[in-house]
């Protein structure tokens, strides 16, 4: 019996995404014998219908593209918005897959995807997923797709600021994504040579980071490069955000649990922009000249490095092997050098950080790195 699978793209795009669509694809097709079809704008398209057969053209001369031919959102299956309300979607989700007659469903996402994908697979869909994000922060691999490019991109920014930054003798403060995991902030700082590099995992003391400045001035080095994790956050947030963490894991009730919620959610919103006072706050400490880049999308948009071209595809052939042998309820995981298929109940609601004594960390204390602690 042919099988039929549903494949979807949701959360931030990342480069990589197409090569993963296209080596699912055409291994399901053209190996398998499976039909394949698409579900545009992430769970949105699988709610309400919208799809695309990804057939022998659709799939080809994707490889090199960014974004996703899908489309992507950050719906979620049991809040999605629907005509301005807030509408729980999954039996509608349930009734497209089985309209289609799916055996089963590719969901390609990062850490929201993963709690959203195994919510399905708990609702009795077959679910197979890949792990996609430039923030490298899924647990149980040891990479995700799209942390490659993303890392070449703001490697080569910090490498064009350090002629700006000491033809003016100026301090460079540069914002990378990650959300709370600060992966591509130590990679990319200690392959752009950064002279202090801000992590989630190491809360700071803005004093010590305008003193590791003034050491390099000391010593004749007239610029600095801070490389700051857009989730880094000063050692007082931090002890802010562990008492609400705290409080909410603790709730006895559940309007005291949404209560440490809302609040955290609302110190999340208001800490987007921190490097704006951080950069301010080293000029005055400093008395140094300081300038502040924010890479922002620049780092998930355009063609995926070759190395993402690779995992990527290696992940969309293996899915289609885990598909033919209806391997369900699980995540292709990269761990050494070969690719497991892990619970995804073992994936969903835990992120990745990076650890205090990792390899990254301790090579760029070793290198001289501040870390503002
Ligand atoms: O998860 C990928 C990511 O790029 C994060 O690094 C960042 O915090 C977030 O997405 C930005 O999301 P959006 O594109 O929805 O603004």
């Amino acid at each position: 019996m042919t099988q039929h699978i549903g494949v979807l793209t949701s959360g931030g795009d990342c480069p990589g995404l197409n090569a993963a669509i296209r080596g699912l694809g055409k291994v399901a097709r053209e190996h398998y014998g499976m039909r394949v079809m698409g579900f545009l704008n992430g769970f949105r398209g699988l709610a309400q219908d919208q799809t695309v057969e990804l057939d022998g053209a659709k799939l080809s001369g994707i490889l090199t593209d960014g974004g996703t031919i899908l489309g992507t959102s950050r719906d979620k299956p049991h809040r999605m918005s629907i005509g301005g309300k807030e509408l729980d979607m999954t039996d509608a989700i349930i009734a497209t897959y089985h309209r289609h007659h799916l055996d089963a469903l590719v969901c390609m996402g990062g850490g929201g995807t993963q709690k959203n994908a195994l919510r399905l697979a708990e609702a009795g869909l077959n679910v197979v997923t890949l792990p996609k994000t430039i923030d490298n922060d899924i647990a149980l691999t040891d990479r995700t797709f799209g942390f490659d490019t993303a890392l070449q991109i703001a490697t080569e920014a910090i490498d064009r600021l350090h002629s700006t930054a000491t033809s003016h003798e100026r301090i460079i403060v540069v914002e990378v994504m990650g959300h709370r995991a600060g992966w591509l902030a130590v990679a990319a700082g200690i392959a752009g040579g950064a002279d202090v590099i801000l992590l989630p995992e190491i809360p700071y003391d803005v004093e010590k980071i305008a003193s590791a400045i003034r050491r390099r001035t000391q010593s004749g080095k007239r610029f600095s490069i801070v490389v700051v994790a857009e989730g880094a956050m000063s050692m007082d947030d931090a002890r802010l955000v562990q008492g609400l963490v705290q409080v909410r894991d603790a709730a006895d009730t559940k309007p005291r649990r949404i209560e440490a919620k809302d609040k955290l959610r609302k110190f999340h919103d208001a800490h987007v922009g921190h490097t704006i006072g951080l950069t301010r706050a080293l000029e005055q400490l400093t008395g140094q000249e300081s300038r502040l880049t924010i890479l922002g999308h620049l780092q998930r948009g355009g063609t995926p490095s070759a190395a993402d071209r690779v995992f990527a595809t290696w992940l969309g052939t293996e899915c289609a092997a885990a598909l033919d042998e209806k391997q369900y309820g699980v995540m292709l995981a990269l761990q050494g050098t070969t690719l497991k298929r892990v619970p995804l109940a073992e994936v969903a609601g835990r992120i990745r950080q990076v650890p205090l004594d990792h390899p990254l960390i301790i090579s760029g204390r070793r290198v001289g790195t501040a870390f503002g602690d």
